[in-house]
């Protein structure tokens, strides 16, 4: 048994009919009906009607329940009755109340607000029935990474978040004065680290929050957000795609066990859910340009003189998110892109020995517009070729020495991947935007509250 205090739970109501229990929440909305005073009450485990009849209850306790407003902050005891209309099949004969604090003028109200004052009382939005529900979800799916990856194997390592140089390109680094050393970047990724606690321990993982100072302004881009990255030795491209499927379907089975009632609120059409089953779809880069061509899915360029012309999608440039929709249009689960051309991908990552034109990489795209979830690769093992590389990015030789050592003793094939959280929960739960699914988001424009 625990020591630490524990009190029932909304959630376990259907539990616990005909007991006596006392409940810890916020008044979330009231109703008045003569002798009788309905309160919706919520504890962040779900909502429970409690039904305050004057003839049950002291002159003075009814009083109280007569004058709760929007988020007071209440015990209320009361006995579980068992009720079919209810949602989850309970209500609350209350007995007793106690109020902590009569809250005034609580700003979120059921009208409809837009969604600038809601960002801008993201504090308070957090506890309405959809952002619940998303934060739950959220928790699952970290939840069910950790379970996964503890669970075959991985051990857990934290990389750094101060760090002496780029990972993933100069473009979109955070840098902040440290001390008598120079410039300091926050972490745009972990893996550097953890393919050198890879090379300590076989298979590792790192988890935490990653920064990009990302200019897009899109639903999928967030400033600030968290990063499953695995890392393993002995592990090729193939062995790199083969985990992220078995990754990614446990994940989305582990929401569909245990979220049912938040992705019912979120009004989550699950069967689209259900058929995330391997195998998932695979496709080379080169084919995925043949397809694009043979269906005629244009690019868009703007000329000199501002008209727009359409093109052919040229070999060896990335694809954007029009190509990687009209990709996925034809899909109804994940598909693994791989073999990208070198050129467009990150310096670390290995050439295919048989078309050096082409890197060990894959991207893992989710079906119904989410887009890019993953990005991965087999890693550069050979010093020589990655010193060139580093030199040909223009990166500074001596920030990498440390990963270059990698190459020196004891280098192995060795691969892995980066699973966004925030993009992982935005599919799942179906939230709109990437801003919804992350308590506290950081984008361009905000960094309150
Ligand atoms: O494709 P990316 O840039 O890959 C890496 O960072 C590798 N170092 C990972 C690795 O191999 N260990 O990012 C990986 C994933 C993307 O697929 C996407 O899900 C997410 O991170 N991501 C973002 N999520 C929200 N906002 C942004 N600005 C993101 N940028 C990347
Ligand atoms: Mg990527």
């Amino acid at each position: 048994m625990s020591r630490y205090k524990s009190y029932h739970t909304i959630e376990n109501l259907p539990n616990l009919i005909g007991q006596e229990v006392t409940l810890n929440g916020w008044v979330y909305d009231t109703t008045s009906k003569g002798k009788l005073q309905f309160i919706k009450l919520r504890d962040g485990s779900g909502i429970v009607q409690c039904v305050a009849f004057k003839q049950n209850i002291s002159e003075e306790t009814f009083e109280t329940a007569r004058s709760l407003t929007q988020e007071s902050s209440v015990s209320i005891t009361g006995t579980v009755k068992a009720d079919e209309r209810a949602e989850n099949g309970v209500e609350i004969d209350v007995t007793g109340l106690k109020l902590w604090q009569l809250a005034k003028d609580y700003p979120i109200t059921p009208k409809e607000h837009g969604i600038e004052f809601l960002m801008e009382h993201r504090h308070l939005w957090l506890r309405s029935s959809r952002q619940r529900a998303i934060m739950r979800i959220r928790a699952a799916v970290a939840k069910a990474i950790r379970d996964f990856f503890d669970g075959n194997g991985f051990r857990l390592q934290d990389s750094p978040i101060l760090t002496p140089n780029a990972c993933e390109g100069t473009s979109t680094l955070f840098s902040t004065e440290y001390f008598d050393l120079g410039n300091a970047y926050l972490s745009q990724s972990g893996q550097l680290y953890a393919e050198a606690t890879a090379m300590a321990l076989g298979r590792v993982y790192t988890f935490g929050p990653t920064f990009r100072a990302e200019k897009s302004k899109t639903r999928r881009h967030l400033t600030e957000f968290w990063m499953v990255e695995p890392e393993m030795a002995f592990f090729d491209l193939n062995d790199d795609m083969d985990l992220a499927e078995d990754m990614v379907e446990y994940i989305v089975q582990y929401a569909l066990k245990t979220c049912q009632p938040e992705l019912k609120i979120m009004g989550r059409d699950v069967s689209k859910l259900e058929a995330v089953r391997r195998p998932f779809h695979r496709m080379s880069y080169t084919e995925a340009v043949e397809w694009l061509n043979k269906n005629n899915v244009k690019l868009n360029k703007k000329n000199q003189d501002g008209t727009e012309s359409q093109y052919d999608f040229p070999w060896g440039e990335d694809f954007g998110a029009p190509q990687e929709e009209a990709i996925m249009s034809q899909f109804d689960k994940p598909c693994i892109i791989h073999r990208y051309p070198s050129e467009v991908k990150a310096f670390y990552m290995k050439r295919d020995p048989e078309n050096p034109k082409v890197a060990l990489a894959m991207d893992m795209l989710a079906p119904e517009g989410a887009g890019e979830i993953i990005g991965g690769s087999q890693r550069e093992d050979n010093y020589d070729l990655l010193l060139e590389r580093i030199r040909h990015e223009n990166l500074s030789e001596e920030a990498f020495q440390w990963y270059l050592d990698l190459r020196k003793y004891g280098s192995v094939p060795h691969s892995g991947f980066g699973l966004g959280l925030e993009r992982t929960v935005k599919w799942i739960s179906g939230a709109e935007h990437i801003r919804e699914v992350i308590p506290f988001p950081r984008m361009i424009y905000r960094i309150v509250p």
